[in-house]
């Protein structure tokens, strides 16, 4: 089954299972926010011991992590507190190791299974980006209200799917509805915005299908939310009256 309208879970109500990530040592535990059961995507919370390694590994789906807390290292580049990191499929993940304990929101596109890597062109590379190295970017949607800014972390070429980071200013208030026609999935790293699902705070996460109308939207003392689309996101405004 895809995966199911979750909305909120807040990670500090849930419980660490222990998990294998395939290629790696160490002790790993996750806190499973929402899975596609037919073919394995998710997205978790993972907490990786320090001292875990993965030495080389490549896989059958794509992995996009945002390290929420701890220190690694690729080769020479250290990843610290909201590093950004895209692993296409096949891939080579290679010389990656947890020098501290790390936490991650860790994202797949499929069951992860490891692959021999052969499948993958010349030149690619997993992309990191600190997040504090992305410019902050006026927010892309027609209307949107002034007092919030994006930093833009991955686009698919091809679907048009894409992360970033949405900071919104204390004080922050819009009373419309919105739609999109593609999946929102989101993760509250600092800040809390209340909605009328209640409020989403720092921790909470939700997966929402296309064509759900959502709002309104005030925050007190401001926000940073990461988001993912499946699709390029465009928004339709709706009063509440019109719902
Ligand atoms: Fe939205």
């Amino acid at each position: 089954m895809a995966r199911e309208h979750i909305e909120f879970v807040n990670i500090h109500e849930m419980e660490w299972q222990p998990i294998e990530l395939p290629g790696f040592t160490g002790e790993i535990s996750q806190k499973l926010l929402s899975t596609d059961t037919d073919n394995g995507a998710s997205t978790s919370l993972i907490y990786i011991s320090a001292g875990s390694t993965c030495e080389r590994a490549s896989y059958n789906a794509s992995i996009e992590a945002l390290l929420l807390e701890g220190e690694a290292k690729i080769g020479k580049k250290t990843l610290s507190n909201m590093t950004h990191v895209f692993i296409q499929k096949d891939v080579e993940l290679k010389a990656l190791t947890f020098e501290k304990a790390c936490t991650l929101l860790w994202m797949t596109d499929g069951r992860l299974e490891l692959t021999d890597g052969n499948n993958s062109s010349d030149n690619q590379e997993v992309v990191i980006k600190k997040t504090s190295d992305v410019a902050w970017q006026g927010t892309i949607t027609p209307g949107f209200p002034t007092g919030a800014m994006r930093k833009s972390l991955f686009q698919d070429p091809v679907t048009g799917a894409s992360s970033w980071l949405l900071g919104v200013l204390p004080q922050f208030r819009d009373e419309r509805y919105e739609i999109h026609p593609v999946m929102e999935e989101a993760f509250q790293i600092h800040g809390e915005m209340g909605t009328s699902r209640g409020d989403f705070k720092q921790g909470s996460y939700f997966w929402r299908p296309a064509e759900i109308p959502h709002g309104d939207f005030s925050t007190e003392w401001g926000c940073l939310t990461f988001f993912r689309t499946d699709g390029p996101l465009k928004t339709t405004y709706v009063n509440k009256e019109d719902l």
